[in-house]
Formats: structure tokens, sequence, C-alpha cells
């Protein structure tokens, strides 16, 4: 089983927590990246809100990985709106997950929202497992380590057994 964490991240705290995993898990990670900055407005949190209602997918920068490579996918994502973050969406609708295995975390606040069912919706024909959902307060990792590493290991075990 050959897997490979993908991520997307706008202020740092996923990112963080990619690093993290691909470590752990020894697999390599990459980010995604929209091709022009989201945000014109000065209020993000106010234009976000309007560009999730409106189903925004952004265009993404092209990356150097081929999906078919892997076997499964560690996805992380931040929580925009109780929903996936739009760069994610663009992600999951424009790629072949076909018999992928994701496992998805995300980073958010307070209002986790509904996204390891839209990561579920969008990457067709894929096998979703149990995601994980990291708390994050002004940068700072605010959940339980001990959660994250049974997350990991179970993925580890699942990494041999496959
Ligand atoms: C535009 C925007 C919308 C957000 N919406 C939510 C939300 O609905 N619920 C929540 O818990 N956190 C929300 N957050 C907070 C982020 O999910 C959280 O800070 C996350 O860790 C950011 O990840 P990043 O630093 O990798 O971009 C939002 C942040 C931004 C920038």
């Amino acid at each position: 089983m050959k897997g490979i964490v993908i991520y997307y991240s706008y202020s740092g705290n996923t990112s963080k927590v990619a690093s993290f995993i691909s470590n752990y898990l020894g697999v390599e990670s990459i980010e995604i990246k929209t091709k022009e900055n989201i945000f014109s407005d000065e209020n993000i949190i106010k234009q976000s809100q309007k560009l999730i209602k409106n189903g925004f997918e952004p265009q993404l920068e092209k990356n150097s990985y081929n999906l078919s490579d892997y076997d499964f996918i560690v996805l992380g994502c931040p929580v925009w709106w109780f929903t996936c973050a739009p760069a994610i969406v663009s992600f999951l609708k424009n790629n072949d997950f076909t018999n992928k295995i994701i496992y998805p975390f995300s980073t958010t606040g307070s209002w986790k929202g509904h996204i390891f069912q839209d990561i579920e919706k969008y990457a067709l024909n894929s096998i979703v497992k149990k995601g994980l959902y990291l708390n994050f307060s002004n940068g700072e990792f605010m959940g339980s380590k001990q959660e994250v590493q049974d997350w990991l290991d179970k993925i580890k075990l699942d990494m041999k057994i496959f």
C-alpha cells in the first residue's frame, strides 16, 4: 500500500498537522495551492461565506504527483463555513478517486460542520475512512494528542494489512 498526505492550508494549521502526519507515517506530503489568491476582500469571513454559498471551485496549481501511483490518501482540509475549503472541493471533483482509500482529517475552530460527509459526496467511488477533527485556537492545537496518535496507528496498521 502506497500512501500520500495531500492538504490545503490557508493559515498554516493544516500544514503543521500534515507535516507531522507525513513524518509519522513516512510518506510524502503535497500541498494543494490555488492558482490565484482566493480573497479580494479584506473581510475574508464575509467573502468566504458568499463564495461557499455560490459553490465556488477555484482553479488549482498543477502538481507533479500522479494520484494513480497511490492506494491511500490522508487528506487534510480546514473547515470553512461548516464544509470543505473550496480548494479541496476543486481537488476532489477534478480527480479520479475510484477505489482510493481516503483518511480525512480536518482542522477547525469550534464549529465542525459536516466535512467528512462532504468529502464522501465529492470523492466519487472512493472509500472514506473514519476522519479526525483537530480543534485549533489561535494557531494552537487544543485537542488530544493521544487521539491523533491512535488515529495514525490505525492507518499504519491498515498500511501493513492491505
Ligand atoms: C474563511 C474561513 C471560514 C471558516 N469557517 C469555519 C467554520 O465554519 N467552523 C470552524 O470551526 N472553523 C472555521 N474556520 C476556522 C478554520 O477552520 C481553522 O482555523 C483551521 O484550522 C484553519 O486551517 P488552516 O490554518 O490550515 O487554513 C474558518 C476559517 C476561515 C479562514
